[in-house]
């Protein structure tokens, strides 16, 4: 089956064609971050008008580079949500017309469960059951899966997402858009132990996260060394290191609890935090002391991408699932409610 994946969530045009034969035959994204860096975040309404521009030269490029015509395609996956509406709706819109006239499904998939999905485009595939650490700009999760739709939350944050907090403390030691790009490349310069942040809630038990208080901890380090005439750009790289580490601590020891919990030694990260190479090693340190494995997507299907909805919607269709011609998407949608397959 050939399906054609469209990802409009957010402030990401992505496009894809995934051969449940032959895997994955071509990709394209556009990023609007530019375009957005000057409001410090995403502007929805750009967002959406930006969409309605790329999308057909991307679907046209990704055809072309695939060497496929429409007539080639079996179904059509997009985004139906969580995400921006507006955003999401361009992406339904498209591949409902699409569908239309070309005589195929198309079928909403869920974001989440897109980059849930996305290591599986790998060399080496996860196999069922595994715990999974969802850290992107609107969550942070940790979920226990046992096959495509059988999901259960075992924590998640109870303020900000992981993404958001690198987004909002980059933003108050300003730092630009997307900030955890930005902080990432900041703290590879940084001294080790000149800032010391909070682990939130590593002190008590279970699996939730709280990144509020830790974005304070930043923005008052910050406020005393600008205080001091120590507004420089190494005290940024400083307090970068510090954050970062404080962020991949907390999640270490949350991911290390959460498969002592589950029994399980395999933990897939996915979603653009996944992306943090410090998030990386330490992971891949905490499974190597427990003889476990970790997975994660290539750098650029980490972050939002028309491949890991292009696979997701295929395994659904090729399980069957279909869906009427209806335009509908969700902003919210817990992950739980999808259908296992
Ligand atoms: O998954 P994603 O592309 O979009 C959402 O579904 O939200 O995630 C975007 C988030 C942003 O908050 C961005 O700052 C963060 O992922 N991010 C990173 C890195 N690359 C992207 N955070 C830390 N380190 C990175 N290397
Ligand atoms: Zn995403």
């Amino acid at each position: 089956m050939l399906v054609l994946g469209l990802e409009t969530s957010c402030d990401e045009t992505g496009v894809a064609l995934y051969d449940s034969e032959r895997g994955l035959l071509a990709d394209a994204l556009f990023s609007q971050i530019d375009l957005h860096r000057v409001y410090g975040g995403v502007v929805p309404e750009l967002a959406s008008r930006d969409h309605v521009k790329r999308m057909l030269p991307l679907i046209r490029e990704v055809l072309a580079s695939a060497g496929r015509a429409p007539g080639d395609i079996d179904a059509i996956a997009y985004t139906a949500g969580p995400g921006l509406v507006g955003a999401l709706l361009v992406g339904a819109s498209c591949a409902q017309a699409l569908a239309f006239a070309w005589d195929i499904p198309a079928l909403g998939v869920h974001h989440m469960e897109g980059h849930l999905l996305a290591p599986m485009l790998e060399a080496q595939p996860p196999a069922f059951p595994f715990v999974a650490l969802l850290v992107s700009g609107g969550h942070t999760q940790l979920v226990r899966v046992d096959g495509i739709g059988q999901y259960q939350l075992l924590g998640e944050s109870l303020d900000d997402a992981a993404g958001e907090a690198f987004d909002k403390t980059a933003k108050l030691i300003g730092l630009n858009y997307p900030g955890g790009p930005e902080i990432a490349r900041l703290a590879e310069r940084g001294t080790p132990g000149r800032f010391k942040f909070p682990r939130p809630m590593t002190d008590r038990p279970g699996l939730e996260f709280s990144f509020s208080g830790l974005k304070t901890s930043t923005l008052t380090a910050w406020q005393q060394c600008c205080a001091a005439g120590d507004d420089t750009e190494q005290t940024r790289c400083d307090i970068s290191l510090a954050f970062q580490q404080a962020v991949v601590d907390t999640l270490t020891i949350k991911c290390k609890r959460a498969l002592q919990q589950t029994g399980l030694k395999r933990l897939v990260i996915a979603g653009g935090v996944s992306a943090n190479k410090a998030l990386r090693a330490s992971l891949e340190d905490m499974l190597a002391s427990i003889k476990g494995n970790v997975y994660y997507a290539r750098p650029q299907f980490c972050t939002d991408n028309g491949a890991m909805i292009a696979y997701a919607g295929c395994q659904r269709l090729l399980a069957g699932q279909r869906q009427d011609l209806a335009i509908s998407v969700q902003a919210r949608w817990p992950m739980e409610q999808l259908p296992a397959i």
